[in-house]
Order: structure tokens, then C-alpha cells, then sequence
């Protein structure tokens, strides 16, 4: 069994919020829920807390994942990281949405249930519906021994440390971390080659270090978010690697902002969003250094022939060409985990957004840190 015993650490430590506080500690938090995980060797993780041994791996012919709020999106980030590397089809669904279809559950099919608190009553529920009626559900979960990590069949603890502010950052982080050694995982037992896997197990070791420097550009990012709270709406749009990456960004905009966001496959502007698109709507664009990249500028060229402001979450090796765009830059690590650093500059908007506003980041109006209640 997976346990490790944490510091906990409730102090704010002469920081203004805890969520400046957590979001910096990810270099740290990112490094514990790798630690001991990862086999260079083999390229594969070592997930003993899972209690699957390589044949009931081997079976899996489905993977759903179940979470809510932000745990479903970076849900949906693990799913898409699971059906790529694990070539297992895979999908990410709220856990409220979940609980209230009388779902088929299949023998076969691997549940994931996300939770940074294990407390959550509508992920907590749809796990029991899962058991009930026999079907095999994991826990991607922060706090040890709560109800949803109790209730599943093993799973991996993220080793975050206590997370208090509502919006999650550290937490969130190190559930994407975890869907990412969870799809090596699964795929090192089935078509994932030994190089493959070496290549992306080096990636994971990059992963704290290159935090920390998404990090160093705090005083850059704080400026462009300052910009952003002024408008009344603003866009998060990404494809495919992006899209979860841009749902996250849009839902911690709102949450402590109180801006409205709306997140957009860049895909489907064409089909409908792109007739709001004039110079008072800003988008925030992900734009990957990936096999999409071209694409994706497609799509900044449609905006920006509109006059649409264009902020880019993008690597320094992307070329805008003529656009005009003001650009945040992280560092690259591969295509397959990028989604991952991504995320990183979202909470930094978001931040400095709500606190150019003069909001209560910690506490934002209407919303509650877990939900355990129906
Ligand atoms: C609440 C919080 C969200 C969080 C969600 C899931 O709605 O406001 O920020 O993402 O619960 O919480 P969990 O503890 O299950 O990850």
C-alpha cells in the first residue's frame, strides 16, 4: 500500500493568500508525488497503490475517469494522456453527471475517481454505484485515508500536502502528474516501447524544475492578467492537448475573478463563437509546440482579422509571425506531457487577476473547498 507520512502544514507562512502560497510550493509538491515512482531503467512507473498486476493491466479495455470541478478537467487531461500513450479508449465525465444516469458499468472497464479532498459527496457517491455493481474503480486522490480513497481498490496518492484555498492549483498539478505515469503505465504493459517510455520518465524528472521557472515569470504574468480583469468576457480556447488546459484556465478565471470565461475548442470557433469575436473580447489561446501548432495559429489568424486581443500560453520556439500577441511562455518537455506546465500560467492569471480586483482568493463568494454535502 502507497503511504508516506507528510508534514502537515496549515500555516500561511508570511504569504497574503494560500493560493499564492500553494502554487508556489508546486516545484516541491510535484517532486514528492514523483518521488519513488519512476523506474529510468525500465521506463515504466512503479505504481504499487494501484494493486494491479500486469495481466488485469493487460484487460483493461476501457478507462473512465470521474471527478468534479476542476478534477474533471484535469480528468479529462488524463484521460486524453491514457488513450495516447496506453492506446486504451478513455473519457473523462463529472461525477455529478455520473451518478444520476444509471451508468452500465463494465468488468472491464478501469474507473478513475479524482478527488484532491476524498471528500467529495457526488464523486464519493458514484464510486459506491460503481462497486455496487462490480465494477473496479482507482483513486487519484491528495487527502490519505478520506472516504473516496478508503472506498476505492487502490489507487495513487498525489502527496500534495493540505491544500486550502478553494481554487486548487498544487493539488491539480499533481493529478495531471499522476494520470501521466498512469498512462505509461498502462501502456508500458501493452504497445508502449522501453525507448518511449525512457524518453517520457525523463520528461516527468524535468517537470518540478521547469515549474519553477514557469514560476520566475510571475511579475510578467501578473501583468497581462491585470489587462485581462478589465474585460468583461474573455475566451480560453485550445485543441486537443490544449482544450483541458484551456477549460481548467477558464474555471479558475471565473472562480476567483468573477469574470465571465468560456472555454472553446479552437476547432469549432468557426461553427458559432467567432461572431463575438471584436476588439472588447480578449482570448486566452494554448497554443502547444505540437503536430497541431499550425492549426492552432489558424485559428489566432481568424481572431486577430477580427481585431480580438490574443493572449498566447504558448513555448518559446512557436513563431506568430505577424500576429500581434502577447505571449507567455513555458518551457517545452514533450508534446505528450506539456498539457501539464500549461496549465501552470492559468493560475497565475487567475490570481493576479482577483487580486488586481481586490477579491477574497481564498475564499471566493459561493464556493466551498469540497462539496460533501448533496
Ligand atoms: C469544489 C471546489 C472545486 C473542486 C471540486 C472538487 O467544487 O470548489 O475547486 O475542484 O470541489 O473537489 P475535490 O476535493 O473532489 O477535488
Amino acid at each position: 500500500v502507497d503511504v508516506e507520512v507528510i508534514e502537515e502544514d496549515f500555516s500561511l507562512s508570511g504569504y497574503e493568500h494560500y493560493m499564492r502560497k500553494e502554487y508556489l510550493e508546486q516545484p516541491a509538491s510535484a517532486e514528492a508525488v514523483l518521488r519513488g515512482r519512476l523506474d529510468d531503467r525500465f521506463g515504466t512507473p512503479r505504481l504499487n497503490g494501484l494493486n494491479l498486476d500486469p495481466r488485469a493491466k493487460r484487460e483493461i479495455r476501457r478507462v473512465k475517469v470521474i471527478g468534479c470541478g476542476s478534477a474533471f478537467y484535469v480528468g479529462q487531461m488524463g484521460a486524453q494522456m491514457i488513450e495516447e500513450l496506453a492506446r486504451i479508449p478513455a473519457d473523462a465525465e463529472p461525477a455529478s453527471e455520473f451518478r444520476y444516469r444509471n451508468a452500465v458499468i463494465e468488468p472491464t472497464t478501469l474507473y478513475v475517481a479524482v478527488s484532491q479532498s476524498g471528500e467529495t459527496a457526488d464523486t464519493a457517491i458514484a464510486v459506491d454505484e460503481i462497486k455496487r455493481k462490480g465494477g473496479r474503480v482507482v483513486g487519484v486522490v491528495n487527502v490519505v485515508g478520506s472516504s473516496i480513497a478508503r472506498a476505492c481498490d487502490g489507487g495513487i496518492y498525489l502527496h500534495a500536502g493540505p491544500e486550502v484555498s478553494v481554487a486548487s492549483t498544487k493539488a491539480l498539478t499533481n493529478m495531471a502528474l499522476a494520470f501521466a505515469m498512469l498512462a505509461i503505465d498502462l501502456g508500458r504493459v501493452r504497445d508502449l516501447s522501453v525507448s518511449n517510455g525512457r524518453r517520457l520518465i525523463a520528461g516527468l524528472q524535468r517537470i518540478p524544475g521547469q515549474i519553477a521557472q514557469v514560476l520566475e515569470n510571475e511579475d510578467q504574468i501578473a501583468d497581462v492578467a491585470k489587462r485581462l480583469s478589465g474585460a468583461p468576457s474573455i475566451f480560453f480556447i485550445g485543441r486537443v492537448r490544449g482544450f483541458p488546459v484551456a477549460r481548467e484556465g477558464a474555471q479558475k478565471f471565473k472562480e476567483i475573478s468573477y469574470r465571465h470565461a468560456e472555454a472553446y475548442q479552437s476547432s469549432e470557433l468557426k461553427h458559432g463563437p467567432l461572431a463575438l469575436i471584436s476588439p472588447e473580447l480578449p482570448t486566452v489561446a494554448v497554443v502547444p509546440h505540437d503536430e497541431l501548432t499550425g492549426r492552432n495559429l489558424g485559428a489566432l489568424q481568424e481572431i486577430g482579422a477580427r481585431g480580438g486581443p490574443l493572449v498566447a500560453v504558448t513555448h518559446g520556439d512557436v513563431d506568430f509571425g505577424e500576429l500581434i500577441v502577447e505571449r507567455i511562455d513555458v518551457p517545452r518537455n514533450e508534446p505528450e506531457l506539456d498539457p501539464i506546465l500549461l496549465t501552470v500560467p492559468m493560475q497565475l492569471l487567475a490570481y493576479h487577476a482577483a487580486l488586481h480586483l481586490g477579491h477574497d482568493i481564498d475564499k471566493p463568494r459561493n464556493l466551498a473547498k469540497s462539496v460533501t454535502v448533496e
